[in-house]
């Protein structure tokens, strides 16, 4: 990846203040600055910039980090993208692809990306082309899907050799199986990661009978079908903007709204949407419009994946389109401002479940029932799961509390946890985090066989071997309850003098000591060992003395 030595260099080079002044109000309050947390709704200021250690970190829902996080959470790029994104604004060169994990695969994609959409501008591509207009795609106005074709005779291993790469390499990125081109005379949809990295493709065979109608690139170590989604790295722009994402079956229903103007669409890769797919989208959007075909098997995937997008929180509607339409047909058909309405005369989930179900018999009733009271159920925003329970009660006529009962797997609807004071050794950690200049006392005196909480023995030994005072990285993985109690000294308290510093850390240490002694003694005395006992009480006699001498500083 990103050498360790140039990212800290952005990080310290970064304004914190200046680059998060870019999206949110921030007000100067002591040394910090604070504001609406961007990341959650919330009427009260809970959201921290501290200058000096140049983390953000909102209290109410506790994210925080570097300026690269802010980066990360807020523009939705993965880690490399935000460190590229600050380098460029201080104009330090990077080079964000040394050491990318997998980068062979990623180059063999690439160029076989390239290999495809060359070959679909050029006369062996004429199926391809004839193909595209066929479907009224206007490949100019897709561009940023890069379309291609793969050729009935092939061509992608000559064109590969040319550039020095092996076949064992085109084996790993699924292009190749048993030293055969997988696509032939299909019209390529390369699929992107989020970051724009081509990671597979999708193939739809030019003529009606080759079986399958749709070819996947197999999985590889970069490419998972339930992970990804189809136009999601050229929709997220729009989706954001919009607040919206529109959820679509296929490559060319996709497509056709994109070159339509409707362009916070993206598509599961032909199987049904996957609870990590849910997760994806919702980080993008806060409502997802549902458009599958106007068929049955339509509204069954679109019942399947109501569940999954109501856990991901997000709120879900459904648009219905006419049996036999699929939403590139309808475009087709009918243009993309009656698509447009239809969108927006959407139902939402439990309208869309009631009319769904032919309730003329009482077992599909009953399930049908019992499906909402458990999507319902995962709703954790507590007012929307209020009204959704009063209106199942009202509509079907069930008692709530016979409702609440039945939602057998309901998940905790934010209680919070109560607040635990910090430990003796949870606070001396927050102060040794949060006054680096000081360490090299702790270091001297502590070593992490003296801390007895696990976590707190991770932390300082990643801190002896690291020495960096980076609470977002050293905190990941505590508990919540601590990581918030380490973010709030670090952000709102001065660190502590010198004098101070040491005092604790030997006070610490003299009371771990104790304890060793005093185990000491007491196995002494089981044993009746008179003489060592008298060597361990004296022991203890002076190290009381000298804890006295500190405290009397
Ligand atoms: P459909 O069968 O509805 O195809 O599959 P479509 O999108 O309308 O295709 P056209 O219009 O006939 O070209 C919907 C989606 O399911 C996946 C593809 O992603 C397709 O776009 N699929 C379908 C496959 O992966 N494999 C298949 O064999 C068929
Ligand atoms: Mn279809």
């Amino acid at each position: 990846m990103i050498e360790q030595e140039k990212i800290q260099e952005i990080n310290r080079q970064t304004d914190i203040v200046a680059l998060i002044s870019q999206y949110v109000t921030l007000r100067k309050v002591g040394k910090n600055y604070r504001a609406l947390c961007p990341f959650h709704a919330e009427k009260n200021p809970s959201f921290y910039v501290n200058p000096d250690k140049r983390i953000f970190y909102c209290f109410g829902c506790k994210k925080g980090g570097s300026a690269i996080n802010f980066l990360m959470e807020y523009e939705k790029l993965d880690f490399p993208d935000a460190v590229r994104r600050l380098a460029k604004n201080l104009g330090i060169e990077i080079d964000t692809t040394k050491g990318l994990k997998y980068k062979d695969i990623y180059d063999v994609n690439e160029f076989a990306c390239q290999f495809y959409s060359s070959t679909l501008t050029r006369a062996i591509g004429k199926r391809g082309q004839n193909y595209i207009r066929e479907r009224n795609i206007d490949v100019n106005r897709v561009r940023e899907f890069r379309l291609g074709y793969a050729p009935t005779s092939g061509g992608l291993v000559t064109f590969m050799r040319q550039k020095g790469i092996a076949i064992d390499k085109l084996h790993r990125a699924g292009l190749v199986s048993q030293n055969h081109e997988i696509f032939r005379d299909r019209l390529i949809f390369p699929i992107f990661n989020l970051s724009g990295r081509v990671i597979g493709f999708g193939g739809r065979g030019i003529d009606d009978y080759i079986q399958p109608k749709y070819l996947n690139s197999p999985e590889t170590p970069l490419f998972k079908k339930g992970g990804v989604l189809y136009g999601l790295y050229q929709a997220k722009e729009s989706m954001r903007k919009k607040a919206e994402a529109i959820l679509v079956e296929g490559y060319f229903d996709l497509l056709s709204l994109f070159q339509s103007g409707i362009m916070n669409v993206c598509a599961p890769l032909g199987t049904s949407l996957t609870e990590k797919q849910s997760m994806l989208i919702s980080r993008f959007a806060k409502r997802v419009n549902i458009l599958f075909d106007g068929d049955l098997s339509g509204i069954k995937a679109a019942l399947r994946s109501i569940g999954l997008l109501i856990d991901a929180q997000v709120d879900v509607y459904v648009t219905s389109l006419p049996k036999g339409l699929d939403p590139d047909t309808f475009i087709n058909q009918r243009g993309a401002a009656e698509l447009n309405d239809l969108l927006g005369s959407a139902s939402d989930f439990f309208h869309f479940y009631r009319k769904s179900v032919k309730t003329d018999s009482m077992e599909q009733e009953i399930a049908l029932i019992k499906d909402l009271i458990q999507i319902v159920g995962n709703i954790q925003d507590p007012i929307k799961y209020d009204r959704y329970l009063k209106y199942i009660s009202h509509v079907f006529d069930i008692p709530l509390e016979r409702i609440e009962k039945a939602m057998v797997q309901k998940k905790d609807v934010q209680t919070p946890t109560p607040k635990r004071p910090l430990s003796t050794e949870e606070k001396l950690m927050a102060m040794i985090l949060n006054a680096s200049e000081h360490f090299h006392h702790a270091k001297d005196i502590l070593s992490p066989e003296d801390f007895g909480q696990e976590n707190i023995v991770r932390l300082y030994k990643k801190l002896l071997k690291d020495e960096k005072f980076d609470v977002y990285e050293l905190s990941n993985g505590v508990d919540e309850r601590l990581r918030e109690k380490l973010f709030a000294v670090v952000i709102k308290e001065e660190p502590v003098p010198e004098q101070a510093y040491l005092e604790s850390v030997m006070r610490f240490k003299n009371r771990v000591v104790e304890k060793r002694i005093r185990q000491k003694i007491t196995e002494a005395r089981k044993n009746g060992d008179e003489k060592a006992l008298a060597n361990y009480q004296k022991e203890l006699n002076d190290l009381k003395r000298k804890m006295l001498n500190i405290k009397s500083h």
